[in-house]
């Protein structure tokens, strides 16, 4: 699909108290989402030379739609979906056929976020964030400067992690990304090499930190792309 694609985003914040997400948090999560997948972010310059050719526009806006709260004591919400769940003290999914859900809480474990892949169930369908690595927040530290929302709508759009989660021969079903055999940390220094030839490191479906993280390929393009068509699971957003 070659059209301009708009994603609605609802976000459903539950904080310890009334305000712990602030609304400047959440306009820098959009903003973020924005520039990251219209090749406009301000590290694009530094992708090595090795992989320019490589960089993707993917062309997808984000705008913000309602913003729901609950207040709740709970600091460690894991990776079950309780978040997703009234019954739970969470936040039900608003129609998500047409809009992407955003939780926003703590979940606790030192996990920065998790998504659910595009054709699994509605009532869970979204990505969840921890309330540290949400927009610009200097409590998130390395991981404050919003790129695990990238990263999560990647695995939203269906993008799997850069190394293929296996061993140099396993893949993440994108032939433009090279084959690596394990996640990267913090800031690698280019070229890193665990196979054949230099890891992509700077991929954000890789695990290093933030401000090193700053390209799709037009691989993981086209694969995001391919859900915006009549059968597949994203096509709500167009029309
Ligand atoms: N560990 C999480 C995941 O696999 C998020 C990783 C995000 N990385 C980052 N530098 N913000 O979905
Ligand atoms: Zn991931
Ligand atoms: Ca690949």
């Amino acid at each position: 699909f070659e059209g301009a694609v708009t994603i609605p985003v609802v976000v459903n914040i539950i904080e310890k108290f009334a305000g712990e997400v602030t609304q400047a948090q959440i306009n820098s999560q959009i903003r973020i989402l924005n520039e990251d997948f219209n090749n406009n972010n301000s590290n694009t310059s530094s992708v090595p030379s090795a992989f320019a050719n490589l960089v993707a526009d993917v062309n997808i806006s984000f705008v913000l739609g309602t913003v729901n709260r609950v207040v709740n004591t709970r600091s460690s919400w894991g990776t079950n979906d309780a978040m997703k769940d009234p019954s739970q003290g969470g936040i039900g999914a608003t129609d998500p056929e047409n809009n992407m859900n955003l939780w926003v809480c703590e979940i606790g474990g030192g996990i920065l976020g998790y998504a659910q892949f595009p054709g699994g169930a509605s009532a869970t369908d979204g990505v969840v964030i921890g309330t540290d690595f949400f927009g610009e927040n200097a409590a998130g530290g390395i991981y404050g400067k919003g790129r695990t929302g990238t990263h999560e709508v990647g695995h939203w759009l269906n993008l799997r992690h850069i190394w293929g989660d296996g061993r140099c021969n396993r893949d993440d079903f994108v032939s433009d990304t090279p084959t690596s055999d394990r996640a990267n940390y913090n800031c690698p220094s280019f070229p890193t090499t665990h196979c054949r030839s230099a890891d992509m490191t700077m991929n954000y479906m890789d695990y290093v930190q933030d401000d090193c993280m700053y390209m799709f390929t037009a691989g993981q393009n086209d694969r995001m792309r391919a859900l915006f068509v009549p059968g597949q699971p994203r096509v709500g957003f167009v029309n």
